[in-house]
């Protein structure tokens, strides 16, 4: 019995950390399996497709991170339980990802920079905290726990989910039918949202002119903005860069992209109002998900269920 590493460019790191946390293990790296027959266990990221239908006694899948649309690029998955990684570590990272960016917008800092470059001393208005309504579209581990570490500093919160949702001081919205009313009361708007075929392309022009400019025209926020640590799946560069240019956003930042790692061609780079983090977010340490993964094998083999399972039905 065997538990394979497989993809990732930080699969040498999990491989050792593996045979150091469980050094009465197997463990074997991707693509050097003396005995594909022997793999029972994967921890995965970006597998090459069709790769891990080629072990007939797997039992169970990790992904290595939270989204597993990486996964699901493979048509030809075995029928196997898939888990993804939800933990503090994670969540926490990318909680401080999400206020980070809130305030850097809410706070102007992309023009305080320029200013700066230009030896310029100029106070801009800025909102009081009460004025600023943050939507996040994903009211899932990371959406929810972003919320609660915003209320703390005194922002509205709403939360647009796929079912209907009870979260403490969030306005909840749900479904087609909230869409339009979540994005009509929201002034900052962050995606944390799976890449799904239903969420394919969602962060589009058409989203970005129906969220609200109450602040733009009350002269507290110079428009809305978008944050996007989902994935680069749910959003439209060129329209991104069009509504920035048409007044319809005022400031975005991206940490994810369509191709990953952004071209260096692209246009972007050098919008001075776009800030762009190369997919780090929440970049977990490799350590917290090799616990993880063993975590699960060690449920699965004491018969206890399985955390965070992913329905492949909704791809997430
Ligand atoms: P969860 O599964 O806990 O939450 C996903 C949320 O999205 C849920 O609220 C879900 O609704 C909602 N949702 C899914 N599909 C739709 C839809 N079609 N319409 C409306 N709402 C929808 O995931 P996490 O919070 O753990 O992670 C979210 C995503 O963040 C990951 O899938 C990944 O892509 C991304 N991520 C990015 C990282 C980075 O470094 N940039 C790091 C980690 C994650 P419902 O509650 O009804 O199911
Ligand atoms: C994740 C990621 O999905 O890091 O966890 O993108």
């Amino acid at each position: 019995m065997s538990l394979m590493i497989i993809g990732s460019d930080r699969a040498g790191e999990f491989y050792q950390n593996t045979k150091a946390i469980a050094p009465d293990r197997a463990v074997v790296a991707f693509p050097d399996i003396p005995d594909p027959a022997a793999v029972e266990y994967a921890l995965a990221w970006q597998a090459p497709p069709g790769e891990l239908i080629k072990f007939p006694n797997l039992k169970l899948i990790v992904s290595v991170g939270a989204g597993v649309d990486h996964l699901f690029r493979d048509s030809n998955l075995p029928d196997v339980p898939i888990v993804r990684y939800v933990d503090p570590d994670l969540t926490t990272r990318m909680t401080q990802y999400v206020v980070l960016h809130t305030l850097l917008h809410v706070r102007r800092m992309t023009e305080h920079l320029a200013q700066q470059r230009r030896n310029e001393w100029n106070v801009l208005t800025e909102p009081m905290p009460g004025e600023v309504r943050v939507g996040i579209m994903g009211l899932g581990h990371l959406g929810q726990a972003a919320a609660g570490a915003l209320q703390h500093l005194g922002y509205r919160l709403n939360g647009w989910s796929r079912s209907e949702k009870s979260v403490d001081g969030v306005s909840c919205y749900a479904g087609g039918d909230g869409l339009g009313p979540f994005l009509a009361a929201t002034d900052i708007l962050v995606a944390l949202l799976p890449f799904t075929p239903a969420t394919k392309g969602i962060l589009n022009r058409d989203i970005f002119r129906q969220l609200s400019t109450d602040g733009q025209r009350h002269q507290r926020l110079p428009g809305p903005v978008l944050i996007n640590a989902g994935r680069g799946g749910l959003q439209v560069s060129g329209d991104i860069l069009t509504s920035l240019d048409a007044g319809e956003l005022y400031a975005a930042s991206l940490d994810v992209f369509e191709t990953e790692p952004l071209d260096a061609a692209s246009p972007l780079w050098s919008h001075e109002r776009i800030i762009i983090t190369p997919h780090n977010a929440a970049e977990s340490a490799p350590e917290s998900i090799t616990r993880y993964f063993l975590r699960q094998i060690e449920r699965l083999e004491a018969g206890k269920s399985l955390e965070n399972i992913v329905d492949p039905a909704v791809g997430y």
